[in-house]
């Protein structure tokens, strides 16, 4: 088994390769390491991956020549594909990032994948795919047309592309529709890492929708058991038609609980033990009040619970921060 991941520098791909690699998974991962968020950071991953035996190439998936030279060469069984220009906010000035990386590259890996026939692609998509969507809990079953931004759509096309190709050519392809991920390592363009910074710097922290927001938070480590599970399950049937196997699956991976935005800014002040300077502002464009996901399908597929919630896991986000920046 060779696995292949994308976006290894970033942070649900740091964690998933920590975690193979440690089980002695043949691992190769790509990233681009671009500039999005500090690179610093994303250079000190690499380098914790690299100390544990992780083979590396820098590439950017857009470009269909180098992804077609790695297949060629790394020939994997499995793929992992997590690289993606991903942030809600980030796509509403800069639309290309994401038709680059989230629709070009997408499309680079998954016609490799079609090409040397792997076993199984496994894909990162989003809860911004229910965007406009009003029902409650989300569940894989909405119909999700209305994505509320470019990023949401391009998770989307993910989606329908992966589909095609499971009907095309039999390819077995799991979409993990991922909700607020976040844990040690995590990423400095969310909420939580930019309040933990904020309140412990004592400036102010930006409050949107005037506070009145809800987030399913999922602690990394849920996630990370969650693709390690799925690995060797295989999609089996999936579509409308029910006398042909269609090898197509998504799944939500959240914790099924949202969390009100001021009770988990309460969380980071009682742990820092410092009060936030909040300055309240309207909904920003794009953005959706609420997330929360129905996850009764990944529970009846590996028995998933989420383990870790936001009173556990952000207190072992804020110890991580304080230890990195010291
Ligand atoms: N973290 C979350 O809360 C969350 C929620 C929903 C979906 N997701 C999805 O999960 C995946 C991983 O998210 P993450 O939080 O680890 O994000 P991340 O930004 O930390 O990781 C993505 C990595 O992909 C790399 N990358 C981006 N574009 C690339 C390109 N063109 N070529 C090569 N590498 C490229 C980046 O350098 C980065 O290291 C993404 O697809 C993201 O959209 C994450």
């Amino acid at each position: 088994m060779k696995i292949l991941i994308t976006g290894v520098a970033g942070f649900i791909g740091f964690h998933l390769s920590r975690y193979l690699l440690k089980k002695k998974f043949d691992v190769f991962g790509i990233d681009n390491l671009n500039d999005y968020y500090d690179i610093d950071l994303k250079s000190c991953r690499l380098k914790i991956l690299k100390d544990e035996k992780l083979r590396f190439k820098k590439i950017d998936i857009s470009n269909k020549a180098h992804v077609d030279k790695i297949f060629l060469k790394e020939n994997p069984s499995h793929v992992i594909h997590l690289a993606a220009q991903a942030g809600v906010r980030f796509s509403i000035d800069n639309p290309f990032n994401y038709i680059n990386s989230n629709i070009v590259g997408f499309q680079n890996i998954i016609e490799n994948c079609r090409k040397y026939n792997i076993n199984h692609f496994i894909y990162a998509s989003s809860s911004s795919v229910y965007g406009l969507n009003k029902k409650i809990p989300f569940s894989e079953n909405h119909i999700t047309d209305s994505p509320a931004n470019l990023y949401g759509a391009t998770k989307k096309s993910n989606e329908l592309v992966a589909f095609s190709y499971s009907n095309l050519y039999s390819l077995p392809t799991t979409g993990l529709r991922f909700f607020t991920v976040y844990g040690p390592w995590g990423r400095p363009d969310m909420a939580y890492f930019k309040f933990t910074k904020n309140i412990i710097e004592q400036n102010p922290i930006e409050v949107y929708g005037y506070g009145n927001m809800y987030r399913d938070f999922t602690y990394i480590d849920d996630v990370v058991y969650v693709i390690g599970k799925l690995i060797n399950i295989l999609p089996k049937n999936n579509g409308d038609n029910k006398n042909r196997s269609i090898p197509a699956e998504i799944y939500n991976i959240g914790n099924n609980k949202p969390e009100h935005l001021e009770n988990f800014i309460k969380i980071i002040e009682d742990t820092t033990k410092l009060k936030a300077i909040k300055n309240y502002l309207p909904m920003q464009m794009g953005d959706i009040i609420k997330t929360f996901a129905n996850i009764n399908k990944i529970y009846k597929k590996i028995d998933y619970i989420p383990k870790i919630n936001i009173s556990t896991g952000l207190p072992m986000f804020i110890d991580w921060y304080k230890s990195f920046y010291k």
